[in-house]
């Protein structure tokens, strides 16, 4: 049986992707294998978000040339956004790869490598947009008891720094049916767990029902009968509805977190990211959520270093930061991307600069984290337990609503059960937790 060792870069829609890859690829009798030494083919699932990204993919790839050279008989894919973005410019640099396919090619993933096979002859192929869905792809999940759900793909909403839009194309939706049927088929098929996925979820169904239908979707997806938890993300700040805040408040089953990246907390750099929020209707979107939704947890991307940001401005962004006491945020340094608006901006900040702003960011966020970890001290909650951790004393790892990580004693026995655990520990990143007795 011949086998494919699989490497994923980046977002959750890359995750979603790679378990569509691993189903349809199962479906040619290969299997997953993780031994570098013997795969027949190693397939790259590539992010283009940031520089840093691409570097990583690049490197890593370089080094497979020794390993073709030794064994010419492995084929080397590349799919996912960097292969979109660069196409056959990863020929160019990257001689040894014998297949280089967009995001909307996945489907043609298996011709792609029979053809290779008999031809010898490398391949690129990338469309710009398709009528298809890879979310329609048939999937090998990672987990038995999570699924994710591409609800649509693209972005129409063009920040000035992101190239998404460039890469994954336009806003296209899936029809609510084939959803509701995907999940309904999920939970026959074991799932409890769903999180729906988009760049920006609050404008699901836009382009195909002419207004959006996120809070429809979501109500249907959470009566699902047998759907124990529902996730989802991105929401764009400026399009989170207040239906939507009303839906999470209400309905057992969505889970109460809420993933909103702000960016920058200075209204100058906003308005040059072309985000279309203010810092201080941000922050009143935080209050009407906490007023609304029970231990909701909120959790943010934050970008240092945007073109023009000055330290005030950086300051506006730590102050925010302070005042909305997120539990977790996600930090990065600002990448130009070629192909973006904001990688014709001048000014841009120095490295040292970005550093020094991105440290302060983190040191003011852990402190959030922490004391938002310090609040569930005592607490009882209710946990999914997801797997075993290998450098926890406290081996099992389970997931709170909110998302927060808990470590707890017990047995493989207990790997996907729910169970009420009582918070007796907290830390920086996961709070240790003791079993008040299984569902
Ligand atoms: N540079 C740095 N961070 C970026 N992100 C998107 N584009 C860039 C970029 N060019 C971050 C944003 C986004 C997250 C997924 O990645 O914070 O929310
Ligand atoms: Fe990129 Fe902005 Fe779309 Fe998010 S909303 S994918 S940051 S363009």
């Amino acid at each position: 049986m011949k086998t494919f060792l699989l490497k994923t870069f980046g977002c959750q829609m890359n995750k979603d992707d790679s378990e569509r890859i691993t189903g349809l690829l199962r479906l040619e009798g290969y299997s997953p294998c993780e031994d570098e030494s013997v795969a027949d083919l190693f397939i790259y699932n590539t992010c283009c978000v940031r520089e840093s990204a691409d570097r990583r993919f690049y490197g890593q790839a370089a080094a497979l040339k020794q390993l073709k050279e030794e064994r010419p008989a492995l084929l080397i894919a590349v799919g996912g956004c960097l292969a979109q973005m660069d196409g056959d410019i990863v020929l160019k640099k990257l001689p040894h790869v014998d297949i280089v396919f967009g995001t909307h090619n996945v489907g043609e993933l298996p011709n792609l490598i029979k053809e290779v096979e008999n031809e010898r002859q490398s391949r690129c192929e990338i469309k710009t947009s398709s009528s298809d869905f890879t979310g329609d792809l048939p999937a090998e999940r990672k987990s038995r008891w999570h699924a994710w759900l591409p609800i649509m793909v693209g972005c129409d909403n063009f920040c000035t720094y992101c190239i998404v839009p460039a890469v994954r194309g336009r806003e296209k939706s899936r029809p609510k049916e084939i959803l509701i049927n995907a999940c309904r088929a999920l939970v026959d098929d074991g799932v409890e767990e769903i999180t729906l996925l988009g760049q920006n979820v609050n404008s699901y169904g836009r382009d195909l029902y002419g207004e959006t239908k996120f809070a429809e979707l979501l109500t249907e997806v959470a009566s699902v009968k047998g759907l124990k938890r529902v996730r989802f993300t991105t929401s764009h700040p400026k399009d989170l509805e207040e239906k939507i805040i009303d839906i999470v408040a209400s309905e057992k089953s969505i889970c109460s977190h809420f993933h909103l990246p702000l960016q920058s907390g200075s209204d100058s750099i906003l308005k040059l990211m072309g985000r279309r929020y203010s810092a201080a209707s941000y922050l009143r979107l935080l209050e009407r959520i906490r007023s609304k939704v029970d231990d909701v947890s909120i959790t943010t991307d934050i970008i240092v270093g945007f073109p023009n940001e000055t330290e005030e401005d950086f300051l506006a962004t730590l102050d925010v930061v302070k005042t909305a006491k997120f539990d977790q945020a996600f930090t990065f340094k600002y990448s130009a991307r070629p192909g973006t608006a904001a990688a014709h901006f001048e000014n841009k900040i120095s490295d040292e600069v970005v550093k020094d702003r991105f440290d302060r960011l983190l040191e003011a966020q852990n402190l959030n984290s922490y004391e938002s970890n310090k609040r569930m001290l005592g607490k009882i909650v209710r946990v999914f337990i997801e797997g075993m951790s290998k450098k926890n004393v406290h081996p099992l790892a389970a997931r709170t609503d909110s998302n927060k990580l808990v470590h707890l004693d017990g047995g493989r026995d207990l790997i996907g059960k729910t169970v009420d655990v009582r918070i007796n520990e907290a830390f920086t990143w996961f709070l240790i937790g003791e079993r008040k007795g299984a569902k």
